[in-house]
Parts: structure tokens; C-alpha cells; sequence
């Protein structure tokens, strides 16, 4: 046997201004089952979190509520926690990025970061709200679109007519949290180094740390250049003071992720065996990984690596990037029900169907995952009801009848025994490359065969035979062995059936090696059931109770903390919005590839008043671009120009297919005229 491996494994710390829905939950039962996994084959595996407790959003929904921030961090600690429980993640520390241990870990990582020469001071202008005192981040402005003048927009793009600009360039700017009119004001701000760690990030991000397409994307980023972060910000703010510097405070993610080494700090104090050091210095034997979801990969995979090379600890072994959750095909929507807490979740049905179902579909990478509602019955029915349980519930009757619950020697099946055991290493492999989906359809196709084999020996028959009692016993007894094995295989995703199923099979916790042996001559407990049907009407009541968390949820403070960029693709729109994207009809006068180009063909397209200049990413389905020539497509013509390497790129065509040789233009019928808007 190999040494044990030292792991540490974290997900993303919850804002502590909002409850848990089931997005989050995709993402702490992905990082559980995979610590689960772990533990089960031996390694020590440590997992921690905690909730982001600083910010704005925080300090500004206490205020709302008349609380502290710290009562509100407090009340929200017990709802996650409880959460987090109930859904059986199970943390070794939930801890808080507003505590003692994170403090100090700011302090020295920044005090390491500054004596290293990677902290800069500036000035900087930002509107001020002079009523209530304090800087307003963009989303706290609120004023008249200087493109469109569409009214009541935020202070950094207009939902209008989706331009975008700096806050200063609003008209009649005020404030959205006071009302006043925002004045200029000029304030020192700290800025992290980050162009410092170019070169260590460019080989970072593409040494095995990140899946491709994350890869990928941060090499954009990388090429076109670093930009110094703001880590700091203006009193009043609910955070850290930073050292030395009164009334200036780290940004909330300069410390975010500090809370992850702080987390784990505390559990040390807890358990003896645990070295902090150990785990954090540079040159660290131990594994650490973090699970994330796709839109703070910036922050996992730029900023807080580089925080930790300068600071002299060891950087993360791998981030582990996921997408995004959607409810039957769309963004979860708080009026179709489908926006769903976890705790409404569990007021209606069992956590191992979401853990269930969540792990048949998440594969390595990061597309986003659906929870269809119909899909999420019809397969946890059929798959654990239908297949896991009912061989259980087939086999152990039979042995408490005709035998008193004694298991009998032998192996009955020996091709299925061996077929099982063959196929373990595999199933280890898809959990440890996080294939979940890979790891339950192997166990599934192992069900199936399971129970195709006893159907075929039908006990229920042989019982009812004379002289067929010893066959009945050792088919029987098969059924079991082979159900314990198929327990231990789901164990990460399904830690409360395996329990259960350990009381029935009266044996001790089990391990994953433990597959590799089998029960003879052993009693059993009497057998309870162990699972039951998801009832869809329980789902309809849960997508009700959702409908009414609405009023509730709506008298809540957006979600996040108002700093930061959504992920466009997940955004609902208004009707308005959707109407402000001027579609033309658009004629492809010419059609070129762009010399340096692999991926790109220059266009030329007819809009009726104007030609446009378009570049797109189309050349792999179109590889003789002339063909092209004289046809008619759909375009985006007030999409804001963008400069790119080869020149600029006025507005968009518009296309389907996956990509590569699958890319399709769309196109009108014939009788469209070039320029016609598409409504
Ligand atoms: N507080 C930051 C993380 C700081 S980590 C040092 C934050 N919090 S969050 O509450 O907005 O999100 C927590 C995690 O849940 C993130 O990884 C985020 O990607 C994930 N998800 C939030 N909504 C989600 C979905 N709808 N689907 C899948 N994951 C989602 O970001
Ligand atoms: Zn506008």
C-alpha cells in the first residue's frame, strides 16, 4: 500500500448576506462527495470552509435589518451551518473570515506582500455619497444613461442600451443607497502587485493546476496584460483594518480567501495532529485543492496564488472549476419556483436525491448543469429505488425466513463477484478524477447486472419448490454480497443509505477496500426499508413554497456583494433590455480569412444604410469564406465596437452549433431585405 495522502480541500466561502439555494449546494455536495471519497480510501482528508462575512452588502443589510453586522454574520452562520449540515456536507470546520485567526493571516500576508515590495499606494477619484459618508462602489450609483438617457441606471452599464461607462460620466448621478447627489473625492488606495507574478502565473495556470478550458481563458487574460487590484477601501466598511493605516480596510476577497488557511488554523487548535505549517509553507508535501464555480475563477486562479508566492506559502495544487446550475433548462427563477433554498429543498424531500442526482450528471468539466424536475424523479426512482435498494429488499427476506438472517458461505455467482471487483479500480478513478457521472453509470450497469441474475434465479420461485431451500440461501446470500459492494461504491454520494445499510448488514462502518471481501456465515438485522420513491407531488410543493419565498427573498439585498460582475449568460433580462438589440438583416458583401488569424473571417456586411466591418470566429465551418458571398444573415448592429488585433469589430453575425465544423449561420427567409430590423 502507498503512504496515505495528506489532503486539504476547501469550496467557496458562502456570502453571509443571503441564504443557501441549491447553485451553492451543487458545489458544497460536489466538494463533499469527492472528501468523501477520499476518506473512504484511507487518505487524510481535511475539508473546511467558512462564510464570507465582510463587505458592504453586509454592513448596509445589518444597518437595514437594525442589527450589527455581527449579529446578522451570526444569525446567517446557524441558517448555513444548518443548511450545510442537513444536506450531509460535512465539514471538519465551518468557520468565519470574520475571526481572530483570519485577522492575523491578513496582517501577514499583507505585511509579507508590502516589505516585498508589492504594494502600491495611489490616489484615486470615486464619487462620494456626502450624507451617508462613504465612497459608493458603482452599483450604489444610480443615474441617466449619458448614451440612451434612459433613467434610474447603475452607475456602470445601462440595462437600456447596455452601454457602458465610468460612474463620472452618468448624468444627475445619486447616490442608491442615500439619494443624495454623489460628489467627486479624491482618496489613497493599496493596490496588490499583481503584473509582479506574470511570469509565475503564465506557468502556474498551465502546469496541470486547471482544467483546459479554465486554462484557456486565463491565457486571454494573462496576454493581454495584468492590471495592480485594489485591496483596499474606504472607512466605513464592515472588514479588517488594514495595519498601520487607519480607516482604510482590506477589500472583502483581499481576505476571502485568507479564510480558507484561517479556517483550517482553527481546526488545528482542535486537533493536535494537525500541523498548520505543515500544510501551508512553501514546499508543502500535503495536497490542497479548492472547488469553485466558474464565475470567481479570477480570484482562485490570478490573485490569490500570486498572494501566496509573495507571501512565501505553497500555492494550491489544483482549483477545481464548476458551471453553473440551471432548473429545467433556464437560470433559476424566483417566479417560476425554481430559484429553490436549500431549506425549502429539505422541508420536502431527502438530501441523497439531490446528492444522487447531482452526481450522475457532473462530469470533470465546467458546463453548466440542469436539474430538470421531471428527470431528477424518473431517475433517482429507477436508478436507487429500482435498482440498489430493490436487491436488497428482494434477497433479505428470504434469508430471515428460511434461514434466520444467516448469510451462507460461498459464491453463487462467481463471474458477477469477479466482474464486481474488476471494475473497482475504475469507479475509483472516475470519483478521483471528479467523473462523477463515469463513477454512477459503472455502478449502475453493475445493478443492472445484479439484478438481471437474480431474476433469472428467481428465489421467489425456488422458494415455493421442495428440496430448493439450499439454493434459495445461497442465491440469496449473493444478492447481499453484492448489494454491500454496490453500498460501498455510492458511500460518498450516499452516506445516510450506507448507514443505514450497515445497520441491516450488521457490520462496522464501511471502507472502500472492504469490497474486495464479501460476508459468509454472518447475521443480519432485520431489513427496513431503506429508501423510498421520490413522490412528484412533493416536488410540486416545493416549487410552490418556492413561488412564495419570493416576497420574502425580494425584501432581501441582492445576493453577492455588489462589487462584482455577474456572469452575463445566467442574467434574466428584461423585456426592455431584450428590445434595446437593434437585429438587422444583414447581406455578406465579402467574406475573408484574416492573415495570423486561425479561427477568424472578416466580413463585410450590408445593413442597408451602412456597410459594417465584422469580425467572427466562424472559419471552421466555413473554410472557403467566398461561398459565403451574396448570402444573407442576422446581425447585432448596436453592439459596441470592439478593437481587436486586426482591426475593429463592428457588431456581430449571428450563429448556432457547438462550434468547429458545426457552426451554422442563421438566416432569413428569402424575400428579407438587407437592413430590415428583426423585431
Ligand atoms: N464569497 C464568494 C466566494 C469567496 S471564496 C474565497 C462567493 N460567494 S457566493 O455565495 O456568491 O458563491 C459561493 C459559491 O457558490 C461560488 O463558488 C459560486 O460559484 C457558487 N454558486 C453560486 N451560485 C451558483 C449556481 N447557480 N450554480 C453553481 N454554483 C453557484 O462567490
Ligand atoms: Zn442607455
Amino acid at each position: 500500500m502507498s503512504e496515505p495522502r495528506q489532503i486539504l480541500v476547501t469550496s467557496a466561502l458562502p456570502y453571509a448576506n443571503g441564504s443557501i439555494h441549491l447553485g451553492h449546494m451543487l458545489e458544497y455536495i460536489q466538494t463533499d462527495m469527492w472528501v468523501r471519497f477520499q476518506k473512504l480510501r484511507g487518505n487524510q482528508c481535511i475539508y473546511v470552509c467558512a462564510d464570507d462575512a465582510h463587505g458592504s452588502a453586509i454592513m448596509l443589510r445589518a444597518e437595514k435589518e437594525g442589527i450589527t453586522p455581527e449579529q446578522l454574520i451570526a444569525n446567517v452562520q446557524a441558517e448555513h451551518s444548518g443548511d450545510f449540515a442537513d444536506f450531509l456536507v460535512d465539514f471538519d470546520n465551518f468557520h468565519s473570515t470574520h475571526s481572530d485567526e483570519n485577522r492575523e493571516l491578513s496582517s501577514l500576508i499583507y505585511g509579507r506582500l508590502r516589505d516585498a515590495g508589492h504594494i502600491a499606494t495611489r490616489s484615486v477619484t470615486q464619487y462620494f455619497d456626502p450624507e451617508k459618508g462613504m465612497f459608493l462602489a458603482d452599483r450604489f450609483i444610480k443615474g441617466t444613461c449619458p448614451k440612451c438617457a434612459a433613467e434610474d441606471q447603475y452607475g456602470d452599464n445601462c440595462e437600456k442600451c447596455g452601454a457602458t461607462y465610468a460612474p463620472t460620466e452618468l448624468k444627475n448621478p445619486k447616490s442608491a443607497i442615500s439619494g443624495a447627489t454623489p460628489v467627486l473625492r479624491d482618496s489613497q488606495h493599496f493596490f496588490f502587485k499583481l503584473p509582479d507574478f506574470q511570469a509565475m502565473l503564465q506557468q502556474w495556470t498551465r502546469s496541470g493546476t486547471l482544467q483546459d478550458a479554465v486554462a484557456n481563458k486565463l491565457a486571454e487574460w494573462l496576454d493581454s496584460g495584468l492590471q495592480e487590484w485594489d485591496i483596499s477601501r474606504d472607512a466605513p466598511y464592515f472588514g479588517f483594518e488594514i495595519p498601520g493605516e487607519p480607516g482604510k480596510y482590506f477589500y472583502v476577497w483581499l481576505d476571502a480567501p485568507i479564510g480558507y488557511m484561517a479556517s483550517f488554523k482553527n481546526l488545528c487548535a482542535r486537533r493536535p495532529e494537525l500541523d498548520f505549517d505543515a500544510f501551508w509553507n512553501e514546499g508543502s508535501k500535503a495536497e490542497l485543492y479548492h472547488f469553485i464555480g466558474k464565475d470567481i475563477v479570477n480570484f482562485h486562479a490570478l490573485f490569490w496564488p500570486a498572494m501566496l508566492e509573495g507571501a512565501g506559502f505553497r500555492k494550491p495544487t489544483a482549483v477545481n472549476v464548476h458551471g453553473y446550475l440551471t432548473v429545467n433548462g433556464a437560470k433559476m427563477s424566483k417566479s417560476r419556483g425554481t430559484f429553490i433554498k436549500a431549506r425549502t429543498y429539505l422541508d420536502h424531500l431527502q438530501p441523497e436525491y439531490l446528492r444522487y442526482y447531482y452526481a450522475a450528471k457532473l462530469g470533470r468539466g465546467v458546463d453548466d448543469l440542469d436539474l430538470n424536475l421531471e428527470d431528477f424523479v424518473q431517475k433517482v426512482n429507477s436508478d436507487l429505488v429500482g435498482k440498489v435498494v430493490n436487491i436488497a429488499s428482494r434477497c433479505a427476506g428470504f434469508i430471515h425466513k428460511g434461514n434466520a438472517g444467516v448469510m451462507v458461505a460461498g459464491d453463487a455467482a462467481p463471474e458477477l463477484t469477479e466482474a464486481f471487483l474488476a471494475a473497482a479500480p475504475s469507479i475509483a478513478e472516475a470519483y478521483e478524477g471528479r467523473d462523477f457521472g463515469r463513477a454512477m453509470r459503472e455502478i449502475m450497469a453493475l445493478a443492472d447486472r445484479a439484478n438481471a441474475w437474480i431474476a433469472d434465479k428467481a428465489p421467489w420461485s425456488l422458494a415455493k419448490q421442495e428440496g430448493k431451500q439450499d439454493e434459495v440461501q445461497a442465491i440469496c446470500a449473493q444478492g447481499i454480497n453484492l448489494f454491500r459492494q454496490l453500498v460501498i461504491f455510492l458511500k460518498p454520494v450516499l452516506p445516510l443509505l450506507a448507514a443505514d445499510a450497515e445497520a441491516f448488514l450488521n457490520v462496522a462502518p464501511l471502507t472502500w477496500n472492504d469490497h474486495q471481501s464479501r460476508l459468509e456465515n454472518h447475521q443480519l438485522n432485520p431489513f427496513k426499508a431503506l429508501m423510498s420513491r421520490i413522490e412528484p407531488a412533493k416536488v410540486e410543493a416545493m416549487v410552490a413554497a418556492s413561488k412564495e419565498d419570493l416576497l420574502a427573498a425580494e425584501a432581501q439585498a441582492p445576493a453577492g456583494n455588489g462589487e462584482l460582475t455577474k456572469d452575463p449568460l445566467s442574467a434574466e433580462i428584461e423585456f426592455d433590455t431584450f428590445a434595446a438589440v437593434d437585429l438587422r438583416v444583414a447581406l455578406i458583401v465579402k467574406a475573408e480569412a484574416v492573415p495570423g488569424a486561425d479561427k477568424l473571417l472578416q466580413l463585410t456586411l450590408d445593413i442597408g444604410d451602412e456597410r459594417r466591418n465584422v469580425f467572427s470566429g466562424i472559419k471552421s465551418a466555413y473554410p472557403d469564406p467566398s461561398k459565403l458571398e451574396g448570402r444573407l444573415t442576422m446581425m447585432v448592429a448596436n453592439l459596441k465596437p470592439r478593437k481587436m488585433r486586426f482591426g475593429v469589430s463592428e457588431g456581430m453575425v449571428m450563429a448556432a452549433g457547438p462550434g468547429g465544423e458545426e457552426i451554422y449561420l442563421l438566416s432569413p427567409d428569402s424575400g428579407a431585405k438587407p437592413g430590415q430590423r428583426i423585431k
